[in-house]
């Protein structure tokens, strides 16, 4: 148990759809932890680009990424973008869309990284994302990768989009899903991988408590 309390970091990264949230949520409560959704952070800087228009403008768009401030409230449920609250519009189809573009921003990425590191210095914390076992925390505690198949991904994010009155298909879920995870696997600075010391967790067919119960034995253990 020595692991368990205060300064532990839980590092895990996979593709969407895999429970990394939802997960990492729940761990978080358990063991009192801070919760860091970094995916979060580059949706902000989506919908800061699609506020600015800098969509296209990446020399823009860093510039207004260096000035910005993110902050997260409520232990990850909020997230603020220069004061303002915008979580309910970082979920949208069109950030769905864009982000994995800006994403692959080195500048980006290094900005980004940085407030990530700030906000993990203490520990105390379970991160999210997709190099957070490879690039932002890779001496944590706990490594771990989490993995579904595409089909059952894709059906729990339609799911989530149906419960939130979202009009949209399976097929057209299971493309974007498709989509991003190319890009995000692809891109030449942190791609999406596994750490090759992370545990692999295949979440197919699994509850989450299942997930949530298994990763909180690892570290109580
Ligand atoms: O919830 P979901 O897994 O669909 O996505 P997310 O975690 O909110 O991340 C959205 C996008 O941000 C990803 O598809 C990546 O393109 C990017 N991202 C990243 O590049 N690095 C991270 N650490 C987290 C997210």
């Amino acid at each position: 148990m020595d692991k368990l309390g205060e300064r532990v970091t839980i590092a895990m990264d996979g593709p969407a759809g895999s429970g990394k949230s939802t997960v990492a949520r729940r761990v978080a409560e358990k063991l009192g932890l801070l919760y860091l959704d970094s995916g979060a952070m580059y949706r902000a800087v989506t919908v800061l680009a699609i506020q600015h228009k800098t969509q296209t403008n990446i020399d823009k768009l860093i510039e207004l990424v260096k000035a910005c401030e993110i902050a997260f409230d409520d232990n990850g449920k909020k997230i603020f973008l220069n004061s303002s609250n915008i979580s309910d519009q970082i979920r949208t189809p069109e950030v769905n869309r864009l982000v994995a573009d800006i994403a692959k921003v080195p500048e980006i990425r290094k900005e980004i990284v940085r407030h990530q590191q700030k906000i993990g210095a203490g520990g105390g914390i379970i991160a999210e994302g997709r190099d957070l076992t490879t690039v932002v925390f890779p001496h944590a505690d706990f490594k771990i990768y989490l993995d579904a198949s595409v089909q059952e991904r894709a059906k729990r994010r339609f799911t989530e989009l149906q419960s939130q009155n979202v009009d949209t298909t399976l097929d057209s879920v299971e493309d974007e899903i498709r989509t991003r995870d190319e890009k995000d696997t692809s891109r030449e600075h942190s791609p999406l991988r596994a750490a090759e010391d992370a545990i692999q967790v295949d979440t197919t067919g699994k509850s989450i408590d299942e997930v949530v119960d298994f990763i909180v034995g690892i570290v109580a253990d």
